[in-house]
C-alpha cells in the first residue's frame, strides 16, 4: 500500500502556498493524500512563529498528535516544518517532550521527500534547517485547493528587520522567483480553470528580476487567458511606487484593493519600529494612490502596545483609522519574539492595556468598515463571481475590482469566474448584497 501524508496549515497565505509546494513534492515522489491525520503515514504541521500565541496552539496541536501517534499501532511521523521548525529548530523536540521526528525549515521544502522517507527508518528525530539563500519553489500538487483562486508566492524572505518581526530569521533573505518561472505558474493554473491569482510576498513590492519589477512582471501576466483578476501582498507602503500605481490603475484585472500595514500611527514608536516612514509619509502614499487608482481602497496591519506606546501614541493610530477608512485591518497585540531587535526593549505595555486598545481599535474599525459598505448602496459594482454563497445554495458570492464581496441570486448561465454587473441594495454583516444588473 501507498504511504499517506496530510498537512495541516497555521499562518499567512505563503504558508498555505508552501503547503501546496510540499504536497506537490510528496506526490511526485509517490506518496498519496490522506483524508485526515488518522488515515496518515504522515503528519506535516507548517507553522507560524510570528506571535507567541501562533506558536502556543502549534504546541497544543502537536501534544494531541502525540497521543494519536502512541494510541496508534501503525508508525506515524510526525514533522513539523515552516517558521517555528526554522526558529526553533532542534528545541521543539525537547518542547513538545520527544514526539516531533521531522523538523524541516522554509529552505528545505525540496528534500522534504528524502527526509521524510528518511526519519521513517530512524530512531531520533531528524533536524533539517539549513538556509539555501536560492530556494524558490513551484507548488504542483495532483488535487490543487478547490475554486478558482490561487495562490503564486513570487518572492520569499525579507530584508526590513522591522524591530518586531521573526519574518527575516525565519524566512532568510529576500528574493524574487524569476518572471517566467511566474508566468509559467499562472498560466499553467489558468488553464486548468484559476481565474484568479493572488501573487505573495513579505515585501512584494520590492519584486526585482533583472529589470522585471512588479509592475513589469503584472504587465506580463494580465493577458494570460482564462484569468480575470490578479492581486498582490504584502505592500511595504513606501515602496509602493507611482509607477506601480499607475500600472495597476491601468491592468483592469488587477484588483485596486491594496494591502498597506502601517503598524502604528505614532512617529516615535514607527521609528523604534524600524519602519522606514513617518505617518505623513504613510498617509501620503494613500492620498497617492487615490488621486491615480480610481475606486482603490486599503488594508492594513496595526500592533497595539509596542514597547514604550502611550495612550498619546495610541490615540494617534485611532485618528489615521478614523482618516483613512480601511476596508479592513488586522490587528494585533504586540507580542516579544526572541532574538528581534524590540525583545531587548521592556514589553512594558501591561496585557490589560494591550487588551483594551485592541478592543477599542476593532470598534473603531468595525464602523469604518459599516460606513465604507454603507456608501455602496444604490451603486452598481462589476464583480467576479467566485464562489457559492457559504449561507445560501440559491446564492453566489463575487468580489468587485476593489476586493468588496457581493451576494447576488443564482440566475442561469451565471458560473464560477463570470464577471456580471451588481446593483447593491444591502448590507449583511461584511458582505453586500446585490441584484443582477446585466453581463459586464
Ligand atoms: N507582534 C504582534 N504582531 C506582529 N506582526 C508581526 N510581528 C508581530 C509581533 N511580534 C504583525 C504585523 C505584520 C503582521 C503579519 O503580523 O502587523 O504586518
Ligand atoms: Fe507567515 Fe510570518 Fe507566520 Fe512565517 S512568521 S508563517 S512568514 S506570518
Amino acid at each position: 500500500m501507498s504511504r499517506r501524508f496530510y498537512v495541516e496549515t497555521y499562518g499567512c497565505q505563503m504558508n498555505a502556498y508552501d503547503s501546496q509546494v510540499m504536497a506537490g513534492g510528496l506526490e511526485r515522489a509517490g506518496w498519496e493524500p490522506a483524508a485526515c491525520p488518522e488515515e496518515a503515514d504522515l503528519v506535516l504541521v507548517n507553522t507560524c512563529a510570528v506571535r507567541e500565541h501562533a506558536e502556543r496552539r502549534v504546541l497544543g496541536r502537536l501534544s494531541q498528535l502525540a497521543a494519536l501517534r502512541r494510541r496508534r499501532e501503525r508508525p506515524l511521523v510526525l514533522g513539523v516544518v515552516g517558521c517555528m521548525a526554522q526558529r526553533l529548530g532542534a528545541d521543539l523536540v525537547a518542547a513538545t517532550g520527544g514526539c516531533v521526528d521531522l523538523v524541516v525549515g522554509p529552505d528545505q521544502y525540496d528534500r522534504l521527500p528524502d527526509l521524510a522517507a528518511a526519519a521513517a527508518a530512524r530512531g531520533e528525530a531528524l533536524i533539517c534547517t539549513e538556509r539555501d539563500h536560492g530556494a524558490v519553489y513551484r507548488a504542483k500538487p495532483r488535487t490543487a485547493p478547490p475554486g478558482g483562486s490561487h495562490f503564486v508566492a513570487v518572492m520569499r524572505g525579507c530584508d526590513n528587520y522591522c524591530a518586531y518581526c521573526v519574518v527575516p530569521y525565519t524566512r532568510g533573505r529576500e528574493r524574487s522567483k524569476p518572471w517566467r518561472q511566474v508566468r509559467d505558474e499562472v498560466a499553467d493554473l489558468a488553464a486548468r480553470g484559476a481565474f484568479e491569482v493572488v501573487l505573495l510576498g513579505q515585501s512584494v513590492s520590492n519584486y526585482r528580476d533583472g529589470d522585471v519589477d512588479l509592475a513589469g512582471l503584472l504587465e506580463r501576466l494580465h493577458d494570460i487567458p482564462g484569468l480575470q483578476s490578479l492581486r498582490f501582498l504584502t505592500s511595504y507602503p513606501t515602496d509602493a511606487s507611482e509607477r506601480l500605481l499607475r500600472t495597476v490603475a491601468a491592468l483592469p484585472k488587477v484588483g485596486t484593493e491594496l494591502h498597506l500595514p502601517f503598524q502604528a500611527g505614532s512617529d516615535r514608536i514607527l521609528a523604534a519600529m524600524n519602519r522606514r516612514y513617518t505617518v505623513a509619509e504613510y498617509e501620503a502614499v494613500l492620498d497617492r494612490a487615490r488621486g491615480l487608482i480610481p475606486d482603490a481602497l486599503f488594508t492594513t496591519d496595526i500592533i497595539v502596545g509596542f514597547p514604550g506606546e502611550t495612550e498619546a501614541d495610541f490615540a494617534g493610530t485611532l485618528s489615521v483609522v478614523e482618516r483613512q477608512g480601511f476596508a479592513s485591518a488586522f490587528t494585533f497585540k504586540y507580542s516579544a519574539r526572541a532574538g528581534t531587535r524590540a525583545a531587548r526593549l521592556p514589553d512594558d505595555v501591561p496585557r490589560p492595556v494591550k487588551e483594551e486598545r485592541l478592543a477599542r481599535l476593532n470598534a473603531l474599525q468595525s464602523r469604518k468598515t459599516r460606513e465604507l459598505l454603507e456608501s455602496q448602496l444604490e451603486r452598481t459594482l462589476e464583480i467576479v463571481l467566485d464562489e457559492p454563497s457559504k449561507k445560501r445554495e440559491t446564492q453566489l458570492r463575487g468580489r468587485s475590482r476593489n476586493n468588496l464581496r457581493v451576494i447576488v441570486d443564482r440566475a442561469p448561465g451565471l458560473r464560477l469566474g463570470v464577471r456580471v454587473r451588481a446593483r447593491i441594495n444591502a448590507i449583511a454583516g461584511t458582505t453586500l448584497i446585490g441584484t443582477l444588473a446585466g453581463e459586464a
